[in-house]
């Protein structure tokens, strides 16, 4: 098979090809990525070498280019990881998320449509999280069933383009599946979410933003559980169906941060109080989803995939990767993007300095 992976030097993209480049010399792979501040050719240097795999650097939303890569390379599936992906970024400019998130995944169908030309061949499998669904308070979890009511303009983005794909199969019988996924962590991720953020900041010691309470929850999973389900329903999973992808791993933030500190205490060999004490409430995220719980049990059920890492040996390897990959880490925070983090999370921690100092 060929298969096109777009956003493969990301986090969960540069995953998927490090596991399944050199699993399946049988297949041929293309990455089709724009490299912006999320995508990191390190990512993929395990990879960069191997005769099955190959990087093209270009723009989803670019229908021109996009058109030139599928008549030259034909895939035979396309696994769609390419988007924007992070709630604070959407929240400062949704526009970016518009562009790549919806306009990029139509300029794919489109694309996968002409070459496949209404044929049953060829798969079109879009990587979509569980964050179309909105919010859960105390209780429940979200099924395949569940009403989308997307909060963040990242969700709503990515709530868009599940319905152009959806809207493919139905009007033009375009070959798709989709999967909703919870929240992931693993190796080479970049620190702008909360785990890698954590373990970094922690390891130099400096402060551990928490937002609002600290109280809100999210369905932890480890990547390469992720990608192996994502391959297992390119492989199995029926055309036209969604499947939901969850860790049964629910935490509070407040939780996972305490945990992370624990570890790097462990790491370090510095004193637990001393690096717990990093911790500092900050201004809460607006629009912040309270809570998120995956039902994979479809996935179980139908295709026989379930996670199979528990989230304190997942959190252990991730903080493991991080201590042995000091070249990654150093690239990542030399990326311009830095910067912008920087303002955003000096911002939040004045605010909270400021509350704490009001009489
Ligand atoms: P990421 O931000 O780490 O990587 C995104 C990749 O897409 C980068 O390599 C970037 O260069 C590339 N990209 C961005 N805009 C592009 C464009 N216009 N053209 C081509 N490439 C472009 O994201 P991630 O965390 O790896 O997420 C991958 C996918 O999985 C996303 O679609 C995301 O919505 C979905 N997802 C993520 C999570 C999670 O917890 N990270 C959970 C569920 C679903
Ligand atoms: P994040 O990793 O950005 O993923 P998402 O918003 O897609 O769930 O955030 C995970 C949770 O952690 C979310 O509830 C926001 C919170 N958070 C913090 O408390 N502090 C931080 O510095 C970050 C980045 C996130």
């Amino acid at each position: 098979m060929r298969i096109l992976v777009t956003g493969g030097a990301g986090f969960i993209g540069s995953n998927f090809l490090n596991l399944f480049v050199p699993r399946h010399p049988e297949h041929t792979f293309v990455c089709l990525d724009k490299l912006t501040y999320a995508g990191n050719p390190l990512s993929l240097s395990d990879i960069q070498g191997a005769e099955n795999f190959t990087l093209e650097v270009a723009d989803v939303a670019d229908a021109e280019v996009v058109t030139r890569i599928f008549s030259e390379f034909r895939p035979d599936v396309v696994v769609h990881f390419a988007a924007e992906s992070h709630v604070d970024r959407s929240i400062h400019d949704p526009g970016e998320f518009v562009r790549t998130n919806v306009v990029g995944t139509l300029q794919l169908l489109n694309a996968s449509r002409a070459i496949w030309k209404g044929s049953a061949t060829g798969r079109f499998h879009h990587v979509s999280t569980d964050e179309v669904y909105g919010s859960l308070r105390d209780d429940g979890t979200f099924t395949e069933e569940s009403r989308y009511d997307p909060s963040s303009p990242y969700a709503a983005s990515k709530a868009s383009s599940d319905h152009l794909v959806r809207a493919f199969h139905r009007t033009y019988g375009l070959p798709v599946t989709i999967t909703n996924c919870s929240n992931n962590y693993g190796p080479r991720q970049a620190p702008e979410k909360l785990i890698p953020l954590t373990i970094l900041n922690a390891l130099e010691g400096r402060e551990l933003p928490v937002y609002g309470t600290g109280g809100n929850c999210r369905d932890w999973l480890y990547v390469d559980d992720h990608c192996e389900a994502i391959w297992t329903v390119i492989e199995r999973g029926q055309v036209g169906q969604t499947y939901n992808v969850g860790g049964n791993e629910e935490r509070t933030n407040i939780d996972v941060v305490r945990t992370l500190c624990q570890l790097v205490a462990q790491q370090t060999g510095r004193p637990a109080a001393d690096v717990l004490g990093l911790i500092r409430f900050v201004e809460d995220r607006p629009g912040h989803d309270w809570r998120y719980a995956v039902d994979s049990s479809k996935l179980k059920r139908e295709l026989g995939w379930e996670p199979t890492l528990h989230f304190a040996e997942g959190l252990a390897r991730t903080l493991a990767w991080y201590v042995a990959n000091p070249s990654w880490v150093k690239a990542v925070q030399a990326g311009e993007h830095q910067e912008w983090l920087k303002k955003n999370y000096d911002r939040r921690l004045k605010t909270a300095r400021d509350a704490t100092e009001r009489p």
